[in-house]
């Protein structure tokens, strides 16, 4: 049983071959009459897990949410921080999703190290480090570093 959970814990072809699947799932229930632009997001958590989301758009269209952000809300509000992988499916022809500024600095916020697998219709993917996808983010260390005093007139 544990051998089990830690092979699905590893990075294999196979285990991102499923996590691609859970994304094109997830891109199913996209609510987007909108923008009639499909997305899917699927999580890989340190602990086997997989957690999906979809975007979600709103007849007050600048509220919507991408999918990326959606699957990352889910996973945390249920406990889930540590990412092994993030898989995206949308239904652009031959070619990456790459995830807005605004998703990229979300994923950021947890951790530089896993992987994003852009996904394509047919199933083949692209795989990025989140620091290729967003070098430079800010994080929890920058609200750390020294700063200056000032006050309200300088
Ligand atoms: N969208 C995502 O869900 N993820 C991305 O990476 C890019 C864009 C959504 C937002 C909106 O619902 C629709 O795609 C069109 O922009």
């Amino acid at each position: 049983m544990e051998a089990a959970q830690n092979d699905s814990n590893n990075l294999t072809p196979e285990v991102i071959k499923k996590l691609i699947e859970s994304a094109h799932e997830a891109k199913k229930k996209s609510h987007s009459p909108y923008s009639n632009f499909r997305v899917g997001a699927a999580i890989l958590t340190e602990e086997g897990k997989t957690i999906r989301g979809c975007n979600v758009e709103n007849a007050s269209y600048t509220l919507g949410l991408c999918a990326e952000r959606v699957a990352i809300f889910k996973a945390v509000s249920d406990g889930y921080t540590n990412f092994k992988a993030l898989a995206i499916a949308c239904d652009v022809k031959d070619a990456d999703l790459a995830p807005c500024g605004a998703c990229r600095q979300i994923m950021h916020e947890f951790g530089g190290e896993y992987k994003v697998i852009l996904s394509r219709t047919d199933f083949t993917y692209r795989t990025m480090t989140m620091k290729e996808l967003l070098p430079m983010g800010f994080g929890q260390q920058d609200l750390k570093r020294p700063r200056m005093n000032y006050n309200n007139n300088n």
